[in-house]
């Protein structure tokens, strides 16, 4: 458990993913996570606060210069998925999971559901982006569900009110429908706040198929890929792909809480499947 402090609000980096989970579980009515208690959740809606007050346009294209050149190193999946994993180290062994046993439960569901071995390979890999967080990001800058600059915040994002502190809510060139894009301009052409899905994605980006890379890039949009908001952005391919970023959505929420995975029985396994479609180092 790290010190909470004002840049950083949530306990663990999992605090987030566990408030979505919860968010969007099975039954729950859409009102009762709007007013989804900033009371009974503070350190998350601290979390929020910051987040929306801090992701501002300039933000995320300095963020973009800064990692996007992928001069951070050559690492294997697995250097990077145990670089990931000293993240937690700190944290309760008997209650928390560790990054990988997220990552190789995620896949593994994927996998009993007889999808393809890309997909499979998505699960595996999909928050490996949250090394930003070791390489001094604060967890603002690392989760959170993302959402364009830009363009006007859609009320389909979660404490859309904290978004009065931020800067480009001043600017008025940012804060029409449409802002600095054009109608149906294609996602590939809109820059999201910064985190974790877009930096896997661009390390990813050579080697598997698209869908996948999807799944990577947009799996914390959730105004999107959950609401339907920001359609007047896509293009009838994003919307199209669309279906696999919501294929892959339960699969990252829900498969928590399955038996912890067996590194050392399922390596063989994944040793092949990363060797099908990566090199054996790439640029991180
Ligand atoms: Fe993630
Ligand atoms: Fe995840």
């Amino acid at each position: 458990m790290h010190t909470v402090t004002a840049e950083n609000p949530l306990q663990h980096l999992d605090d987030w993913d566990d408030y979505v989970a919860s968010r969007y579980k099975e039954g729950k009515a859409e009102e009762e996570f709007r007013n989804y208690d900033a009371e009974a959740n503070p350190g998350v809606a601290e979390f929020y606060r910051v987040n929306h007050a801090n992701q501002t346009f300039d933000f995320v294209l300095e963020k973009r210069k800064e990692y996007l050149g992928l001069t951070r190193g050559k690492k294997s999946i697995w250097e990077a998925a145990d670089y990931l994993n000293t993240l937690v180290d700190d944290s309760d062994p008997d209650t928390d999971l560790t990054q990988i046993e997220h990552l190789l439960q995620t896949s593994e569901a994927i996998r009993k559901d007889g999808h393809p071995r890309w997909m499979i390979l998505a699960g595996l890999i999909h928050d490996l982006g949250k090394t930003l967080c070791l390489y001094g990001e604060p967890q603002w800058a690392v989760v959170g569900d993302t959402f364009p600059v830009g363009c006007a915040y859609s009320d389909q994002i979660v404490f859309p009110e904290y978004f009065a502190a931020n800067p480009d809510s001043k600017v008025p060139e940012y804060q029409t429908k449409y802002g600095i894009y054009k109608p149906n301009c294609g996602l590939d052409n809109v820059y999201l706040s910064w985190g974790h899905d877009e930096y896997i994605y661009q390390v990813a980006k050579p080697y598997l198929p698209e869908p996948a890379l999807y799944m990577l890039r947009y799996h914390s949009f959730y105004p999107a890929h959950k609401h339907g908001a920001y359609k007047h952005l896509m293009t009838a391919h994003d919307e199209e792909m669309f279906d696999w970023v919501r294929k892959f959505n339960p699969y990252d929420l829900y498969s928590k809480g399955a038996a912890k995975p067996n590194l050392k029985e399922l390596k063989p396994f994944y040793d092949d499947l990363i060797a099908e479609y990566f090199p054996e180092k790439i640029d991180w």
